[in-house]
């Protein structure tokens, strides 16, 4: 039984060095979240298969042996990179289980035949972490509101990660008023403009998984604008307006009353 999260395994396959047979390493499934099971199978075996010895690296070295395995009598042999989690099940799959990040790498399987020629081959194992949700911190919102500017941090503990920003549910576009630091944990909005509204939210992904915070609603209140040139002016023309109806019915009622 594969487990659900194995899905993500990544093993690359290739051919093996030129030999007078073909072999194959694949592993089900390619890319391996952390805690996952990985397997990798030898494919287009030929001949009779006494039994098979699984490396880590590129070559057959002793002292990078994880285990041989011999069909005849079903005996097991670890070697010194044996740590406990890997086993060669009777068809020669090697089956490592609860992977960790430092198993990511190259492994190669010798196939010992009846005569005793031997055919190998390698493959490769990527490993992934499980992302813990990011979240979001927002600068002083009184400092914000003074100084018409927000400061949003993506605050996570996990290494080797990409900092994407999603803004509505889609990944925000640049503006001249919207910046990034480096990293892309920082998001800086200044000045902040009434498009700027909505839902924020913070995406980490690696290789293989993504995690993304909660969501933080920028509000923008209209009075924490500026007011334009030509509000002002309406203003203005509004009071002077004001101002001469008011003289004109004044004096039209003193006047009256001479
Ligand atoms: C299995 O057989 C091989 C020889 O065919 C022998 O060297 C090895 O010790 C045997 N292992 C066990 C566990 O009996
Ligand atoms: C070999 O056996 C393992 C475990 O029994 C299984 O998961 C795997 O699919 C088998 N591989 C092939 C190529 O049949
Ligand atoms: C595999 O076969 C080659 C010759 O084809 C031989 O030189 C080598 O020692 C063999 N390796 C093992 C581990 O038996
Ligand atoms: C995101 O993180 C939360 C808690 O840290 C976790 O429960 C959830 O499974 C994660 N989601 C993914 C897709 O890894
Ligand atoms: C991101 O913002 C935080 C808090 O405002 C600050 O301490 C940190 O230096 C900033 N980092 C970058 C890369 O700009």
């Amino acid at each position: 039984m594969i487990p659900l999260t194995s899905v993500l395994v990544s093993l690359l396959s290739f051919w093996t060095l030129p030999t007078t047979a073909r072999l194959t390493v694949d592993t089900v499934p390619p890319l391996a979240a952390e805690g996952s099971v990985a397997v990798f199978n030898i494919l287009e075996k030929e001949g009779l298969i006494i039994g098979y010895g699984w490396f880590r690296g590129n070559r057959i070295d002793q002292r990078a042996a994880i285990e041989a395995y011999q069909i005849i009598n079903n005996s097991h042999t670890p070697g010194p990179s044996h740590t406990g989690r890997e086993t060669i099940k009777p068809n020669g799959s090697l089956v490592i289980q609860s992977v960790k990040k430092q198993d990511e790498g190259t492994y190669t399987v010798i196939t010992v035949k009846a005569d005793l020629t031997n055919v190998s081959a390698s493959g490769q194992l990527q490993v992934y972490s499980l992302l813990q949700q990011p979240s979001i911190q927002v600068s002083d919102p009184m400092v914000r509101e003074k100084e018409n500017k927000v400061v949003m941090t993506c605050i996570t503990n996990e290494m080797d990660i990409t900092v994407k920003w999603i803004f509505n549910k889609q990944q925000l576009k640049s503006a001249k008023n919207v910046f990034l630091s480096e990293d892309s944990k920082n998001l800086t909005i200044d000045p902040i403009k009434k498009e700027n509204a909505g839902d924020y939210q913070c995406e980490i992904s690696n290789i293989g998984t993504s995690n993304r915070s909660e969501t933080f609603e920028l509000k923008v209140k209209d009075s924490q604008f500026k007011l334009t040139t030509g509000t002002i002016a309406a203003i203005i023309i509004g009071i002077l307006v004001g101002l001469a109806v008011t003289v004109a019915l004044m004096y039209f009622l003193f006047s009256n009353k001479l």
